[in-house]
């Protein structure tokens, strides 16, 4: 990888503050998606070494929990600005191991940032409360206190943001964490991993581990020290996750699946809706997990939509995410090529029309082309499944009712979109929608400072914001008594 810190490249596992030596030999190699070019062999560990971290962090925590929440502020800022400093090494990091053009990169580097910097401030005020006495001579005090040891699997799609949205809470909080990130997208974790201790935030902390998904999470989730576990991923692997945590009853974090639908009324500003669903549905190439999968639109402004849709649509530029002038880059691997092959295939067998794109992109390998499908239908498999990539199903509808009823008639829960300029609908809608997010005239709705997370199978558990700092606090009540003379 071509940047200029070379020390943000790392190739072992962090545990103790230590960066570890190859025990058995075991590497996996690492390839850039846009040319399957190898990039480098990070080493992998195993059980032993997992343990250790864990028990790292076991003291590590404990010491953690003391430190004055100013100091922990400080450090977390300190990181902050070490991310802000690398930003662009960070980012050309995170386009070499995931693909994503170097622009969004630079944003995911931003948006990671701005998580840690507001879990900094908010380190300082984790208040606690007094509850009027029960009895004459009792007084009652709650404080919230860190849950300890945080085990945490993040995913591809965004390797360092999605990291440090969890890192920034966890450590404010006074957790310590071990973490795995996603097999394909190492580099980002481990970078963050160095720029932690260059922060000088404590060893044992932050651990980032390399390692075989189930050899991590069974050593996890067997762990009666690890009180949580925190995940970012497929709705599949949560509730695996999920059933696995009650033999030692650990907190659980899941930000899980989406399916987001994307509504446009008839009274919508239509330029705006337009953008907005660009934004939505095309950022990262449409692996996010509120990338808009069902766009509705009012069948009076059906086609009008489409005309300017896909006008829009057809001046995005498809290529290298580290060329200055791409707009999409590949998706991240064969398995996400050959589920958006068979989703378009389907939309056109149960009487999809192809308006753009719907191929492979002519550059070959992983890249495909931004691509929407007018006439969609509810039968579709692009009505039911999330896509995970550039594809825009378009579907009519007639009433409102009928479209809160199409809209929420999915298992998942995430992000949803609808754009109106009536004051009266938009209550009304933005109550009906069963999700966890609501983007009134907007396609975007992501930022620390908002409490992000879904209902339903997309997960529990609420990332930024205020809340956010909840997941990783437990509740303790004091009850006083003798109080009275
Ligand atoms: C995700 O896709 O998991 C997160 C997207 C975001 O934070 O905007």
């Amino acid at each position: 990888m071509e940047i200029i810190n070379k020390n943000l490249i790392k190739h072992q596992s962090y545990i103790d503050g230590e960066w570890l030596e190859m025990l058995d030999g075991s590497t996996t190699s690492i390839y850039n998606p846009a040319n399957q070019e190898k990039i480098g062999d990070v080493s992998s560990c195993g059980i032993k070494e997992i343990n250790k971290a864990i028990e790292a962090a076991c003291i590590a925590q404990k010491k953690w929990a003391k430190v004055p929440s100013k100091e922990k502020s400080e450090a977390l800022n300190r990181l902050y600005l070490l991310m802000l400093e690398n930003q662009e090494d960070l980012a050309k990091i995170i386009t070499y191991e995931q693909g994503k053009p170097l622009l969004e990169s630079r944003g995911e580097i931003l948006y990671g940032a701005a998580y840690i910097q507001w879990f900094a401030e908010e380190a300082k005020r984790i208040y606690g409360d007094i509850i009027p006495g029960h009895m004459s001579d009792r007084r009652t005090v709650v404080i919230k206190q860190p849950i300890g040891v945080v085990g945490c699997i993040t995913p591809w799609n965004f390797p360092s943001a999605m990291l440090a949205r969890k890192m920034g809470p966890a450590l404010a909080s006074g957790c310590a964490m071990v973490c795995k990130p996603a097999p394909q997208t190492p580099y980002s974790a481990l970078a963050l991993a160095y720029l932690s201790k260059e922060a000088g935030l404590p060893k044992g902390l932050f651990n980032v581990i390399i390692s075989d998904a189930e050899i991590f999470g069974s050593a996890i989730l067997k762990s009666s020290a690890v009180r949580k576990l925190t995940f970012t991923g497929s709705t599949a692997t949560g509730k695996k996750l999920l059933k696995a945590s009650a033999d030692t009853v650990k907190r659980v974090s899941l930000e899980l699946g989406g399916h987001a639908p994307f509504i446009v009324f008839d009274d919508a500003d239509l330029e705006s809706a337009i953008d907005g669903a660009i934004a939505a549905k095309y950022r990262n190439s449409g692996q996010t997990c509120v990338c808009a999968n069902r766009i509705y639109v009012q069948s009076k402004i059906y086609e009008k939509f489409c005309e300017g849709f896909i006008e829009k649509v057809k001046l995005i530029k498809t290529g290298n995410g580290l060329d200055d002038d791409t707009d999409q880059g590949p998706l991240i691997d064969e398995n996400a090529l050959i589920k958006t092959k068979k989703h378009v295939s389907n939309a056109t067998e149960l009487g999809g029309l192809i308006a753009l794109g719907g191929k492979t992109h002519k550059l070959g390998g992983l890249f495909f082309e931004p691509t929407i499908i007018k006439n969609s239908n509810d039968k579709m498999l692009v009505a039911n499944e999330e896509t995970f990539g550039p594809v825009a199903p378009i579907f009519a509808f007639e009433t409102e009712r009928e479209v809160i009823q199409r809209a929420n008639n999915s298992p998942y829960g995430l992000a949803s979109y609808f754009y109106t300029r009536d004051l009266a609908k938009s209550w009304r809608v933005s109550e009906e929608l069963e999700y966890g997010m609501v983007g009134l005239n907007t396609g975007i709705i992501s930022s620390e400072m908002a409490p992000f997370g879904g209902i339903k199978e997309s997960g529990m558990g609420r990332e930024g914001s205020k809340y956010g700092m909840d997941d990783y606090l437990e509740i303790k009540y004091i009850s006083i008594a003798g109080v009275d003379d």
